[in-house]
């Protein structure tokens, strides 16, 4: 199993960040994607990833929610980011219109910003989405030329909007809401191909039952992969093996 979407360098790991990491290993979850938040992130995120090699693995990018109007400072601090060749993604990068609107153009003009480098460096994209589709879709069709490839995480739409992804050349990451009596995330997992999904925990974010409340972490993976193999009826071991696939070909670990 693949975690897609971890922030392990988080301050809520701060006690017992080895032990979160040791857990999900012996869970049979054999690789950790950290997406990047903004500029402060960076080294705790690099540290981290040096210390676990061919397990947790970094993204460059500035998080929708951290765009302000200097974001083009904080996009130049994160830029030498792109050099390092451990890079696997482009991320977290978006729009996001439920907390704040008024840096809208701005989270808008960031998002191309790193829609260029990801094209520029071949390389996928890891897309934040929140009350959000339209304009991340009229972005996406904008700047899509054939290269550009990624997944939305934590893929907050419905079977119509799935399909439309899909056919952009995006895949939907899949984290602990399917676990929550959501009917629409389950039509979504059901109507979608395996191939298309990849699996997430957003930690320490979106825990899935039974762990809501509490701190959310890579091993609960488990958790996520059992839900999507009850709703497509296939054996949690194809689910595993399909989604780890599916990851590894994205982000080429
Ligand atoms: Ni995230």
């Amino acid at each position: 199993m693949i975690d897609t979407h971890a922030h392990l360098y988080d301050e809520a790991f701060h006690a017992d960040r080895d032990a979160v990491i040791a857990r999900a290993l012996e869970q049979g979850v054999s690789r950790m994607l950290l997406p990047n938040i903004d500029a402060d992130t960076v080294a705790p995120m690099l540290e981290l990833c040096s210390r676990y090699p061919n397990i947790c693995f970094p993204m460059a990018g500035l998080h929708p929610t951290s765009v302000t109007p200097d974001f083009e400072q904080q996009l130049k601090a994160i830029a030498p980011l792109l050099n390092n060749k451990n890079i696997v993604a482009i991320g977290e990068i978006g729009i996001d219109l439920y907390w704040d609107k008024q840096y809208r153009q701005q989270q808008t003009e960031a998002f191309r910003i790193q829609l260029g480098w990801a094209k520029k460096l071949r390389l996928p994209v890891v897309i934040h989405c929140r009350k959000s589709y339209n304009e991340i879709m009229a972005e996406l069709k904008r700047e899509q030329d054939g290269t550009l490839r990624g997944v939305f995480h934590c893929f907050p739409g419905n079977e119509h909007q799935a399909d439309e992804v899909t056919a952009l050349g995006f895949e939907l990451g899949i984290g602990g809401v399917v676990t929550y009596k959501n009917a629409e995330m389950a039509r979504v997992v059901q109507h979608t191909d395996i191939r298309h999904i990849l699996t997430e925990t957003d930690a320490p974010y979106l825990p899935p039952v039974p762990y809501r409340g509490k701190r959310n972490e890579s091993a609960y993976i488990y958790n996520i992969v059992k839900m999507i193999a009850e709703l497509k009826s296939m054996s949690e071991e194809e689910v595993a093996t399909q989604t780890a696939n599916n990851a590894k070909k994205l982000f080429s670990v």
